[in-house]
């Protein structure tokens, strides 16, 4: 049989569009599906690379037409079928071989299998690839967790696949085990909390402002060409300029409002949580799809809930002010999902770079953005608590933009139009420009119900009580 240079097993839409990336930067793939006469079609319609794909009906054809240390990249779905994977891998392998986990993993499952991998011989890579089908086609952003030297063997063919920027690879290797997939996890979480501002500020121009579809895109397609310039701002240009090819009506107008979530941004907040964290704008979004979910309940509030008495009137938004507003809601985003980065780092001992992450994000990924840059260079400084709000450059961003998403806040608290992810990006920044702030209370109030102590401004110690029995 042909010796190819990689494996791939899963043909679905990532792995398909993987495979003919690898196949055209040089790389001889052999492919593997669970339904085999996906391989055939699959090769059938691969054009001029099919010279370079080999097909594998089995596990055992796919192990035969590689070469000792093999590397195999696994794209199926998440959970059951990635560990039925390995184990019909297994028996076909030997000692030193690569599996390569390149979908969205619950970075716990990477860590396991990680180590259970490692008792049995074998070196296993968790490798987050962000970029949708159009990505994994020309060039993905690839986060790589897992033995830096199991790493250094695929680093010449996640190089070449990967999305450029100014020449740079995205993609690069982050940290042991789960680090890979904990990064894609969290960029996951962003794209989450940046996708439903992007949507708050939709509904407050469609339902506040009263305008149309193709004046909201021109509007994002204008805010594309300065500092809010985004994959995600362009395309929600494009999306509310389509229409239904079948009513005619505004695309977005055809389409049932209940979002769909896979899992990641759950998974982030499952994770910020257990670290102690709290990424309130992610949760705002992950909340936000579930609420979407409850139509039915909407649709009988709408009936019988009063709505915002002060309908149509409240602050009046400042030219320029919903731009600044979502540029503001975006980095206080970016800033709590770095700061969850920074934290599962400390715990995971994996000494991740935030500057190099923030590298391998400004292109070929969903969130991909002008601000990358920034954050990269902020990172590369002395930024107290790894608080991206506090660099300098944020800082005065945050001065020049803060005002206005006061104002959009404040209108869509008026006007009755939910915005819980801006809302919680403003909370987050006046908490963290707070020094002295009100859990001085909370801690009064744990004491005073269960006697849990408190530390005091005067004095060392935490187990201070306060004189409650007293009153
Ligand atoms: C990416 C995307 C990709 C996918 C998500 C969407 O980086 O390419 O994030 O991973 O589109 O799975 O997830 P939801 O279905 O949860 O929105």
């Amino acid at each position: 049989m042909t010796q190819a240079r990689i494996g791939l097993i899963g043909l679905g839409v990532m792995g398909a569009n993987l495979a003919l990336n690898m196949a055209e930067k040089g790389f001889p793939v052999a492919v593997h599906n669970r339904t085999t006469s996906a391989i055939g079609e699959f090769i059938a319609g691969a054009g001029d690379l099919a010279s370079r794909l080999v097909a594998a009906e089995t596990p055992q054809a796919l192990a035969a037409a590689l070469t000792p240390p093999r590397a195999i990249v696994i794209m199926v779905k998440a959970g059951a079928p990635v560990d039925a994977t390995i184990d019909a891998l297994k028996p076909h392998l030997d000692p030193g071989d690569i599996l390569i986990d390149a979908g969205n993993a619950d970075f716990n499952d990477t860590r396991r299998r990680e180590a259970a991998l490692k008792d049995e011989g074998f070196r296993f890579i968790g490798m987050g690839v962000s970029g949708g089908e159009e990505g994994a086609r020309h060039g993905p952003s690839i986060m790589v967790g897992g033995a830096a030297e199991a790493f250094s063997e695929i680093e010449d063919i996640v190089t070449a696949i990967a999305a450029k920027y100014q020449d740079a690879p995205c993609a690069a290797h982050l940290g042991a085990d789960g680090a890979g997939h904990f990064v894609k996890t969290v960029h996951n979480g962003i794209e989450y909390a940046d996708m439903q501002m992007i949507a708050e500020i939709y509904g407050l121009l469609r339902n506040d402002e009263h305008r149309s579809p193709a004046q909201i895109a021109a509007l994002f397609d204008d805010w594309n060409g300065g500092p809010l310039k985004s994959y995600l701002v362009e395309i929600t240009a494009k999306v509310l300029a389509a229409t239904d090819p079948g009513t005619g009506h505004p695309m977005v107008d055809v389409i049932l409002d209940r979002a769909g979530q896979k899992g990641t941004g759950r998974w982030t907040l499952i994770e910020a949580l257990k670290l102690g964290q709290s990424a309130s704008t992610i949760e705002a979004a992950v909340g936000a799809r579930s609420w979407s979910s409850a139509k039915d309940l909407r649709i009988l509030g709408e009936d019988t809930l009063p709505r915002a008495a002060a309908d149509g009137t409240g602050p009046v938004l400042l030219d320029g002010d919903l731009e600044r507003a979502l540029l503001a809601a975006r980095v206080i985003g970016y800033s709590q999902g770095f700061s969850l980065l920074a934290a599962a780092s400390d715990e995971f001992d994996w000494n991740l770079d935030l500057a190099r992450t923030a590298e391998i994000w400004r292109a070929g990924c969903i969130i991909r953005s002008a601000l990358l840059d920034d954050i990269a260079t902020a990172f590369r400084g002395d930024l107290p608590g790894h608080s991206l709000i506090l660099a300098p450059a944020f800082a005065r961003l945050l001065g020049d933009t803060v005002a206005a998403l006061r104002r959009v806040v404040a209108r869509t608290a008026l006007c009755g139009q939910p915005a819980p992810a801006l809302s919680s990006a403003l909370a987050y920044y006046d908490t963290m420009r707070t020094a002295r702030g009100t859990a001085t209370l909370i801690q009064a109030q744990r004491d005073f119900f269960g006697a849990h102590g408190f530390e005091r401004i005067d004095k060392e110690g935490d187990g201070h009580h306060g004189p409650w029995g007293m009153g």
